[in-house]
């Protein structure tokens, strides 16, 4: 894997680093390194006393990122790994309290566009999508393993597709037959399942819904977040900084409601005269959540759903 062929241009570079930082001698955490976009413009602020920890499940993510990372001033630690093992990771390094951690959500540019990673509705591939290769789960087995019914709910959750269960019903009649193996057929089978009039009137392509669904699953996205923000912020010292960035509705709700409730002091039933919980906060929200601006998304359409939220760890919480 060549560092010139991993493509991905950061979301929100300036306002995450911005946000994130708070001393050059600082350890941060990167727990979405991808092609070290953002790590890179971290590790370049931080004194030779900073240590960058970048993490990534993919192995070319890692490999693109080791190579970008080579000449910055500070220490870095590349680590190819799941966050949701952040504990462990921050334990073995012996980093146990730190300045800052990253969550740039999702998949990157490079991924996509890697038609043989079969993340794409785009380009005919076969169904795999995992971030991380070492794993057993591949799309192909959720498409053509799992019940009609639990595709249908898979659509319906984490694809919010309205029709997920007329599509779910076509894969289990094709499959009959023969194993749906690639994108396009599985391409095919969305767009047959859907009323030309819905396909035609569907914002984007009609098997994004659909695409973006068997990624969560394949990848079990979404049910790690909520304890790895947490496993952050208790890492986090006083005054460090958790900042994640979100692209769909689905994780971004995750997100908003952990650093809400971490954020909650009080949590006694609303009329008791005195607390009795003892509740304190851990962090402090930093602002509403952010978004590109018009100069950003005309450079980067991708970036056009994303969300950047920042928390402060509250002095006394740790
Ligand atoms: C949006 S990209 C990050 C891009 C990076 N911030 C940059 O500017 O170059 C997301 C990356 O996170 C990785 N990733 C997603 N979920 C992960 C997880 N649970 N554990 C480790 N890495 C993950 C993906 O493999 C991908 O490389």
């Amino acid at each position: 894997m060549s560092d010139a062929v991993f493509q991905h241009v950061s979301v929100m570079p300036k306002e995450t680093v911005e946000g994130l930082l708070s001393t050059t001698a600082g350890v941060y955490v990167d727990c979405t390194l991808g092609g070290a976009g953002h790590a890179l413009r971290i590790a370049s602020r931080l004194s030779p006393a900073g240590w960058l920890i970048g993490i990534d499940q993919d192995a070319a993510a890692v490999a693109a990122a080791q190579a970008r990372l080579r000449d910055v001033p500070c220490r870095v630690s590349i680590v190819h790994d799941n966050f949701k093992n952040l504990e462990e990771i921050l334990g073995e390094l012996g980093a146990t309290a730190v300045d800052g951690v990253l969550f740039d959500l999702g998949v990157s540019s490079y991924q996509i566009d890697t038609a043989e990673r079969g993340f794409s509705y785009m380009h005919d591939a076969p169904l795999d999508m995992r971030m991380d290769e070492r794993q057993k789960l591949t799309a192909y087995e959720i498409v053509n393993t799992y019940s009609e019914e639990e595709l249908g709910r898979i659509f319906h959750e984490y694809g919010e597709e309205r029709w997920g269960k007329r599509i779910a019903a076509f894969i289990a009649e094709m499959r009959k037959e023969t194993p749906v193996r690639t994108t396009a057929e599985l391409v095919d089978i969305v767009c047959r399942a859907m009323p030309k009039a819905v396909r035609r009137a569907a914002a984007g392509h009609p098997a994004k819904r659909v695409f973006q669904a068997i990624r969560i699953e394949a990848n079990d996205e979404l049910s790690i977040l909520d304890a790895s923000i947490r496993t952050a912020v208790r890492h986090l010292r006083p005054g460090g900084r958790v900042a994640v960035l979100t692209f769909h509705s689905l994780e971004d709700r995750i997100v908003k409601n952990s650093l809400r409730d971490m954020a909650r002091g009080c949590v006694c039933p609303p009329g008791l005269p005195v607390c009795v919980c003892g509740h304190r906060p851990e962090i402090r929200l930093l602002g509403k959540a952010g978004k590109p601006g018009a100069d950003e998304l005309r450079g980067n359409p991708r970036a056009k759903s994303a969300k950047l939220r920042l928390a402060e760890k509250i002095s006394g919480a740790e």
